[in-house]
């Protein structure tokens, strides 16, 4: 199936003859698996008489090869699959079976993708990314201050050298562009908070969906449909992980302080007005931005600058603002 995908991903015409000869199958079978995989896939397909089979678009797929060559120059390792779950559940069972941190997971497709407080991440096959890198914290959790949004920061400067212009960061961890969103983030915590233990980084990026019957529930975008052209997922892949080591070490030496003036220099509500929502409760105020631990400042109406932080909160922007 995913040699089949592979010979087929570059949008070009290919007879049932070639693709029977490199599967070692009938043509017949051929068109078999060609049905299964159109419903299995959600991708559209063309079959023309005398020219044989091609996508209706050209697919950027994974490869292992450009990706492990970046990551083993960083000594992270590559676990790439198919279809998972949930990559950042993959890596937990990993480092449950005791592979041995740092590691990246990338798959082609998450069947049950999730963002922040159970909600559902939308993973199409072949045409995002869903990235997830397990780190190994030696010195209890306090050392994690600020890491979702150092990570924000990371995915940005991935975006940019992808040629996407006009991202930007909301606090906490989503990145948006034009008001739609681009790219999520989850971190998970796995082991003794207060002496070793794991973390997983979890991203989402949309890269090439561009349209489709996804009910996303809110506006969203992708690198291609900012830039105009295919991306290259794998590249992409690199990006974020040459960022990351790089944001990530920078973060380890100096502390989340010396990273607070980039990230709100690149903050969409830097002086906003916003409405901060945990559970029920609902408090209004104008952003004044994050302080050193990454916190949000908030100039709360009749009372004040006030500081939050945790992950159940969720902040949105007013309409007058
Ligand atoms: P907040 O956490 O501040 O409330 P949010 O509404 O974006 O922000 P998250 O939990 O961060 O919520 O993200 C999950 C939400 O993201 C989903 O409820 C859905 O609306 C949206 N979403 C799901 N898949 C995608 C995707 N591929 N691209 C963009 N947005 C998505
Ligand atoms: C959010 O905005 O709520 C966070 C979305 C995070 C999605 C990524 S995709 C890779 C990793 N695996 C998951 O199941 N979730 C994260």
């Amino acid at each position: 199936m995913d040699t089949l995908l592979r010979l087929l991903s570059d949008g070009r015409f290919h007879s049932g003859e070639e693709l029977g000869a490199a599967l070692g199958v009938s043509r017949s079978a051929v068109w078999k698996y060609l049905r299964s995989f159109e419903g299995e896939y959600d991708i559209e397909l063309f079959k023309v008489p005398g020219r044989g089979y091609r996508l209706a678009e050209p697919l950027s797929l994974l490869s292992y090869e450009d990706c492990s060559v970046v990551l083993a120059r960083l000594r992270w390792e590559l676990c790439l699959r198919e279809t998972v779950d949930s990559t950042n559940a993959e890596a937990l069972r990993l480092l449950r079976s005791d592979v041995v941190a740092p590691f990246v997971v990338l798959a082609e497709r998450q069947t049950n993708g999730r963002g922040r407080r159970g909600r559902v991440w939308a993973s199409p096959p072949a045409q995002n990314l869903y990235y997830s890198l397990a780190l190994k914290i030696v010195n209890g959790s306090g050392g994690l201050s600020g890491l979702s949004l150092v990570v924000g920061l990371a995915v940005l400067r991935a975006l940019r050298r992808a040629g996407v212009t006009g991202a930007g960061l909301k606090w906490p961890n989503d990145l948006y562009v034009g008001g739609k969103k681009i790219a999520g983030i989850l971190l998970e915590l796995t082991g003794d908070p207060a002496d070793v233990c794991h973390v997983i980084i979890g991203i989402g990026i949309n890269v090439n969906m561009i349209s489709g019957g996804l009910d996303i529930g809110q506006p969203w975008t992708s690198v291609r449909a900012q830039t105009g052209v295919l991306a290259d997922r794998s590249e992409l892949a690199n990006f974020v992980s040459e960022s990351l080591h790089h944001y990530l070490a920078m973060h380890a030496r100096e502390g989340f302080s010396s990273l607070r003036g980039e990230w709100e220099a690149n903050n969409i509500w830097q002086g906003k007005r916003c409405t901060l929502s945990s559970g029920t409760q609902q408090v209004k105020g104008l952003m004044v931005g994050i302080d050193e631990q990454g916190a949000l400042r908030l100039l709360v109406d009749g009372l004040g600058e006030q500081r939050f932080s945790g992950g159940e909160l969720s902040l949105r922007l007013d309409h007058d603002s």
